[in-house]
C-alpha cells in the first residue's frame, strides 16, 4: 500500500516536472541582445549591442560595470530609470547642483538628433541660480521664467546647504529662473549670466515640497512609432537592425535574422515552438502511461 502512494507520487512528480519543462519560455533572441544593463531592462527602442533596438539610438547607451550610461555632446549621464508605458528616462546630471552639492558649471547639452528623438520632458525644469541682475531671463525673456509651483529664489538658496554662499552674498539674494530645456540649448548659460543650475523632474508635484525633497535628474520623453516592433515581438523575435545598412531586422534566433517576424516562417519562431511544445506534450504523456503500466 505505502510503495504504490509513493511510486504514484513519483509519477506526479514526473508529471510536473514534463509539465514544467514543456512549459519553459523560448529562448529566442536571447543570444543577440542584452536585456538588462544592472536592474535596468533594456527594450525596444533602446540596445546597448550594436544591431539592437532601433538605429536612432545607436551608440547613445553604453553598459559600464552594471551601470547604464546615456550620452549626449556634454558627457556620459547615468540612467536612473527608463519606464517603458510613459515612455520616459529619467537620467542624473553629474554637472548640475543638487541640494546638497553645488556642481561647477557645465551645461547639459543634446546633439540635435537627440533633441529630436528624446527631449527633456516637459515635466523637467532647469532651476537657474545665482543669475546676474542684468540677464536676459530677468528682462528681456522674463516670460521664459515659470511660477516654478511657487518655489522662491530665497527658499532654493536657504532650503539647500549647499547654497551657503548664495545667502550670504551682501548686496542680496542673487536672483534664479526656472525654465526649460529649450532655454539652455539655446542661449547657453554664459549669455543667460546664471553661474549654476539644477535640474529637477516631476515639475508638476513640486507644490509645497521642500527643495530637499525634490526630485534631481532630467526627464527625457521618446516616442515609438506605432507598431515598428509589434509583430516581430509578437512572433518572438526581438527588434534590433542590420548594423551596416540600419535596415531593420527581426532577430528571431542566433541563427536567423529576418526583415519582419518569426513567426511566417518554416521550423522558426511560432512554428517551431508550437511543434517542440506539441511533441514534448505527447512525450510525457506516453512516459505517464508506460510508467503507470509498469505497476
Ligand atoms: C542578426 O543581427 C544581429 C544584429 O545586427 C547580428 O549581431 C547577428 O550576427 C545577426 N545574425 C545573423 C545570423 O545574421
Ligand atoms: C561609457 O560610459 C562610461 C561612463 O561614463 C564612459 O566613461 C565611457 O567612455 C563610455 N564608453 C563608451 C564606449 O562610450
Ligand atoms: C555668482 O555669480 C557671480 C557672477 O554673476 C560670480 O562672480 C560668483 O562667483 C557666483 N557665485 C558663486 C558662489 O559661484
Ligand atoms: C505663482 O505662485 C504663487 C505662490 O504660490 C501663487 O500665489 C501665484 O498665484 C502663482 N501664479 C501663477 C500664475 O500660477
Ligand atoms: C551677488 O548677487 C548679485 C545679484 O544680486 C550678483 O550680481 C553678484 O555677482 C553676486 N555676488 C557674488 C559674490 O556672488
Amino acid at each position: 500500500m505505502q510503495s504504490l502512494t509513493l511510486n504514484c507520487c513519483n509519477i506526479l512528480l514526473l508529471f510536473l516536472f514534463f509539465s514544467l519543462l514543456v512549459h519553459l519560455p523560448p529562448a529566442l533572441g536571447i543570444d543577440a541582445c542584452q536585456k538588462f544593463c544592472g536592474t535596468i531592462s533594456i527594450d525596444f527602442p533602446f540596445g546597448i549591442d550594436d544591431g539592437c533596438g532601433t538605429p536612432d539610438y545607436r551608440n547613445m547607451l553604453n553598459c559600464t560595470a552594471g551601470s547604464l550610461f546615456f550620452q549626449t555632446d556634454s558627457g556620459s549621464y547615468r540612467v536612473i530609470s527608463i519606464d517603458y508605458n510613459k515612455k520616459t528616462m529619467v537620467i542624473f546630471d553629474p554637472a548640475a547642483s543638487t541640494c546638497s552639492s553645488l556642481q561647477p558649471r557645465k551645461a547639459f547639452t543634446m546633439s540635435d538628433i537627440q533633441y529630436s528623438l528624446i527631449p527633456p520632458s516637459p515635466e523637467t525644469e532647469f532651476v537657474l541660480l545665482n543669475c546676474s541682475s542684468d540677464s536676459p531671463v530677468l528682462h528681456r525673456y522674463s516670460s521664459l521664467c515659470t511660477n516654478f509651483s511657487g518655489h522662491s529664489c530665497s527658499e532654493i538658496y536657504g532650503a539647500c546647504g549647499a547654497y551657503w554662499m548664495f545667502r550670504s552674498n551682501i548686496t542680496g539674494i542673487p536672483p534664479c529662473c526656472a525654465t526649460d530645456y529649450t532655454t539652455l540649448r539655446f542661449m547657453g548659460l554664459d549669455i543667460i549670466g546664471c553661474s549654476h543650475y539644477t535640474t529637477v523632474y516631476n515639475a508638476d508635484g513640486l507644490r509645497g515640497l521642500s527643495p530637499l525633497d525634490w526630485p534631481f535628474g532630467i526627464e527625457l520623453t521618446y516616442a515609438v512609432p506605432e507598431g515598428t516592433c509589434a509583430e516581430c515581438r509578437r512572433s518572438g523575435g526581438t527588434c534590433g537592425f542590420d548594423s551596416q545598412t540600419d535596415r531593420l531586422l527581426c532577430l528571431c534566433s542566433p541563427a536567423l535574422n529576418t526583415t519582419h517576424d518569426c513567426g511566417n516562417l518554416p521550423g522558426v519562431g511560432r512554428g517551431r515552438k508550437a511543434k517542440g511544445r506539441i511533441c514534448l506534450q505527447t512525450f510525457a504523456l506516453i512516459l505517464t502511461f508506460s510508467l503507470l503500466a509498469m505497476l
